[in-house]
């Protein structure tokens, strides 16, 4: 059912592009649409596909667990305050509280209380949601865990793939850990996808994993990666068009 209605927004964004010749504006999409849904399911669905509050927790834990929790670095990062780049409609968020002290999520959408709503659902409350222009406000060396899931592939430019870095580089502590997931560029270093050729919900930023460990490995000391994973990582069917990156400070 709520599929149909992101269908309906995309089959809107379509004509706006192909008949009147109009761009879609790749952050202005993320920072606006999350604003107009009317209700909870509606608007889990924009950010991953769902079809009730129920179905959205099962797959956060799936994803919490398999994507972070389970990796050996996640249990050796000390448990005071993790950040979410990315925390769309909060599931991650929610996750991450169980084990951190203070799970802090940044973005850029215009509806923060309803994840604000679906993180009351849940009875979670020590988190803290922050605008991406106020990321400033975080305190240097004060986050022991920043991750990063189907986010880094929505960004419209390679300069905000470096924006996050250098703010990963001033907030870890000095144990601090960071695990990244990112689109996969198969053949060029970077590709991006301008405003005119940008179909709505769809990737826009691909990285080739070598690129991506360069461009890490210039500020970071890259602890591990993989390049490819399965799309469902509790089967391990599939093939998914993200890979990983788990790095700290370099001393
Ligand atoms: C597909 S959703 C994923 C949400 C969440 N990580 C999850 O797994 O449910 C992508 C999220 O990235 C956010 N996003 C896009 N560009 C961003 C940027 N430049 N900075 C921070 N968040 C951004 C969107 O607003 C959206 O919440």
């Amino acid at each position: 059912m709520n599929n149909r209605f992101v269908f309906f927004l995309i089959l809107k964004d379509w004509i706006k592009r192909r008949i009147f010749r109009q761009s879609t504006s790749i952050r202005g999409t993320w920072e606006t649409t999350p604003g107009g849904f009317e209700n909870m399911v509606e608007f889990l669905n924009w950010f991953d596909t769902t079809s009730s509050v129920e179905d959205t927790i099962a797959a956060a834990q799936r994803d919490w667990h398999y994507r972070f929790a389970s990796h050996v670095h996640f249990e050796k990062v000390a448990k005071k305050r993790s950040l979410e780049i990315g925390f769309g409609g909060g599931r991650l968020v929610a996750q991450a509280a169980k084990s951190f002290d203070e799970a802090v999520g940044v973005d850029i959408h215009q509806a923060f209380d309803n994840t604000k709503c679906f993180l009351a659902l849940q009875n979670c409350e020590n988190y803290r949601l922050v605008h991406r222009n106020d990321i400033e406000s975080l305190k240097d060396g004060s986050v022991d865990f920043v991750y990063s899931f189907i986010v880094f592939q929505h960004f419209d430019s390679v300069e905000e793939v470096d924006f996050y870095l250098s703010q990963i580089e001033r907030l870890l502590s000095d144990e601090g850990i960071s695990h990244i997931y990112y689109g996969k560029s198969k053949d060029t270093d970077i590709q991006v996808t301008d405003d005119k050729n940008f179909v709505l919900r769809d990737c826009s930023l691909f990285v080739a994993p070598e690129a991506m460990k360069d461009l890490v490995g210039k500020r970071f000391e890259v602890l591990e990666y993989q390049d490819n994973l399965p799309k469902n990582p509790e089967t391990r069917l599939g093939e998914s068009g993200q890979a990983r990156i788990v790095f700290r400070k370099k001393y």
